[in-house]
């Protein structure tokens, strides 16, 4: 079948990756894609939010098969736009319409759906311009620190998290004020989660699940987690501390009751989730619902999955995921990103990069590059993740590890400590995961 794929970064290239392999494939399209999915998929100049000309291409090209890589796209509602056009009656599309993409769309949504089916999540009020008193009153009531988040979508950017109570006070307000444009018109304050954070991926057709693994994702620019908040730095999947007791008790707590929430909502859901959890003491709750993959977890998710993606796909679009036959690696998948110096704060493009030929058992994924006059150049901040698979998660770091340093460019940066934290949280608790 024709595939279309939506996005250009290290997810996308992962997710192109996985499909390349499928059984089912005849023709890989991808919109924007850079440098890496040029090399196994045909690379087309198309913004992921231009729907007229995403339909126009569809229909040309017969494209049966549409997966939508970032969040923009769904939440703007391509499912509902092109299931509107009966001449795509018979596409089928990875990804929710605008009534299920809300759930990232909306973090003031997603509690209330959250508490409406009994799914655990940390207290909340959501405050807009008409009660900013009861919110300054609220703030008061909860213990340092303080938890504030845009409603709506804000680049990744929209959460506060501030120690002094009268500093969350003035935050409220400028952040009601349009601090973050319309993203911040309503302002979600939360109780904050102790604990480890962790995430946990699934599809959905809908009715059924399978569970993509979990993963964990290293979000600040520096060693030992410190200095600003990234896309991510690296990743690492299965997390050795969300095996067993653990993940029964996020899929029997949250993901099912996630599922059949949107069933009874009257959602009709067919895409992937995206479980942003806190594991405190062995008890998960939810922080964040995506409705898409991460960004770099794809890129430790794709490779454990054994399953043909477009076989799960095309049991995902036709509400037939119960009778998917469904396998993961059991190995570990760790990956480190590579980014361009200064991220994520200004930084330079168009630097060349060199080594991918002396990479070995490793797999390299591209993010933010591009081709230019027969080399590849740095195109983003986050540039290239590479992935490692190992027996034990050891050994998969310093696979990856081992071939970050042969690829080069100008002001190359990597954190040098991805998994360390696991590691020793495996050598302190010995077997006793998940409590
Ligand atoms: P979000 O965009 O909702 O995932 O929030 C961004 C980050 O803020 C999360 O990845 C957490 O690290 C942190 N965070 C969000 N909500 C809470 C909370 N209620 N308690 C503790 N940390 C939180
Ligand atoms: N890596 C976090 C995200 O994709 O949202």
């Amino acid at each position: 079948m024709k595939v279309l794929l939506l996005g250009g970064g290290g997810r996308e290239h992962a997710l192109a990756w996985k499909i390349s392999r499928s059984a089912k494939l005849e023709k890989l399209y991808i919109a924007p894609g850079n440098a890496g999915t040029a090399e196994i998929a045909e690379n087309v100049a198309l913004a992921v939010t231009d729907f007229e000309a995403i339909a126009a291409f569809i229909q040309e090209k017969g494209i049966r098969m549409l997966v939508v890589g970032p969040e923009d796209p769904l939440v703007a509602g391509i499912r509902d736009f092109l299931e509107a056009d009966e001449r795509f009656r018979d596409l089928m599309i990875i990804g929710p319409g605008k009534a299920g993409a809300i759930l990232e769309g909306s973090k003031d949504f997603a509690k209330q759906f959250m508490i409406r089916h009994g799914i655990p999540t940390a207290g909340y009020m959501t405050v807009t311009a008409s009660n900013i008193d009861e919110g300054e009153q609220f703030l008061a009531t909860l213990r340092p620190p303080y938890v504030l988040k845009a409603d709506g979508l804000a680049a990744g950017k929209g959460v506060l998290i501030v120690s002094e109570l009268e500093e969350a006070q003035r935050e409220l307000r400028e952040m009601l004020d349009g601090k973050f444009g319309q993203a911040s018109s309503r302002v979600v304050i939360e109780e904050f989660l102790q604990g480890i954070e962790i995430s946990v991926f699934a599809i959905t057709d809908g009715k059924d699940y399978k569970i993509l693994g979990s993963a964990k994702d290293y979000k600040r620019i520096g060693e030992g987690d410190t200095g600003l908040n990234t896309g991510g730095m690296g990743a690492v999947s299965p997390v050795p501390f969300a095996d067993g007791e653990f993940s029964r008790k996020v899929e029997e707590r949250i993901v099912r009751p996630t599922v059949e929430g949107l069933r009874k909502d009257g959602v009709d859901y067919r895409g992937f989730i995206f479980f942003g959890l806190m594991n405190k003491d062995g008890e998960p709750s939810v922080i964040e619902y995506n409705v898409r993959m991460g960004d770099p977890e794809t890129e430790v998710v794709m490779p454990r999955l054994k399953t043909d993606i477009l076989e799960l796909f095309e049991a995902t679009a036709c509400g037939k995921l119960a009778d998917c036959h469904f396998e993961l690696d059991e190995r570990y998948c760790t990956t480190v990103m590579l980014v361009a110096g200064g991220y994520p704060g200004s930084y330079e493009k168009g630097n060349v990069i060199t080594g991918f030929d002396q990479v070995e058992n490793s797999i390299v994924f591209h993010a933010g590059t591009k081709w230019l006059d027969g080399q590849v150049v740095t195109n983003g901040g986050r540039v290239i993740a590479v992935s490692s698979f190992g027996t034990e998660m050891e050994e998969a770091l310093q696979q990856s590890y081992a071939n970050v340093k042969k690829l080069h460019f100008k002001d190359l940066y990597y954190r040098r400590d991805i998994g360390l934290d696991l590691l020793k949280w495996r050598e302190n608790s010995g077997s006793a995961s998940g409590k």
